[in-house]
């Protein structure tokens, strides 16, 4: 009788905790992260990832290394870098969360990269994990990994982490770093972290002006093997200004 009572109480109790674990997680949603004028950042929005100590400004681009023929490799330069969209792999309210798995994707990327999704890639030459593209977005878990991201608080501002939770198996050796600099300056996984910030790409008010803007980066990418290059540069040779 009694072992019987103190599996009952034990069994409860267990209970108890999962559903108290249960409701908490809920309520206690990670902080929305805020783009560098403060504001909650939307899933629907697209974003330069920047430094934010440095102006103008020094943004996250497409960088090409050695002698290869397709620039494929993340990189910060001091130029606005391409927008990105920013997915959590769950997002209810539309809010970009600290803590969330996501992807990240280019709005553009030259036709030869076979997608803009970030992903990262080991090198066995070099031994280091570099941030590229041509990742995959979306169906989380074991086979995407590489693909998901997450941005956690660092100082005022925040950084990118490579640390995912997709991937609930205990086989799976999940390898937890930052995302920081290589000494090219390219976004590899590192100890040291690189601060980031969010500036919402403005030009999507309307759809017209978002087409405008994808054409003329598309045409432009045939006449400039410019590399590493940004939408300011392209925009700036057209005679845009970047307000
Ligand atoms: C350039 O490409 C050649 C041939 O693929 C390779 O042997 C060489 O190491 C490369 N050089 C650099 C700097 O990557
Ligand atoms: C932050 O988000 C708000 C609301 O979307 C927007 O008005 C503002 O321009 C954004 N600021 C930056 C720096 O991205
Ligand atoms: C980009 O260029 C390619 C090849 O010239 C063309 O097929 C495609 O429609 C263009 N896309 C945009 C958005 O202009």
């Amino acid at each position: 009788m009694k072992t019987n009572c103190c599996e009952l109480s034990l069994s409860f109790l267990l209970a108890f905790a999962i559903i108290t674990n249960a409701l908490l997680g809920a309520a206690a949603a990670s902080d929305a992260v805020l783009n560098l004028s403060g504001e909650q950042m939307q899933v629907t929005d697209y974003y330069y990832i920047e430094w934010p100590l440095f102006r103008p400004t020094t943004g996250a681009t497409l960088f090409r290394a050695g002698n290869e023929t397709c620039p494929l490799d993340v990189a910060p330069v001091p130029l606005n870098g391409i927008p990105a969209r920013i997915s959590p792999v769950n997002s209810d309210d539309g809010v970009i969360r600290e803590s969330t798995d996501l992807n990240i994707k280019f709005v553009f990327v030259p036709p030869c990269a076979q997608s803009a999704v970030w992903k990262v890639q080991y090198d066995e030459e070099s031994e280091e994990y570099f941030v590229r593209v041509g990742g995959v977005e979306g169906n989380p878990g074991c086979d995407t990994i590489t693909n998901w991201f997450k941005i956690e608080k660092l100082g005022d501002y925040y950084k990118l982490v490579f640390c995912s939770s997709v991937c609930n198996n205990h086989y799976c050796n999940v390898i937890c770093k930052d995302v920081g600099l290589d000494s090219e300056g390219r976004f590899v996984l590192s100890e040291k972290p690189y601060q980031v910030g969010f500036r919402k790409f403005e030009f999507l008010k309307s759809k017209i002006s978002y087409q405008w803007f994808l054409t003329l980066v598309n045409e432009s990418w045939l006449d400039t093997s410019l590399v590493p290059w940004s939408s300011y540069h392209v925009l700036s040779k057209k005679g845009w200004k970047h307000k």
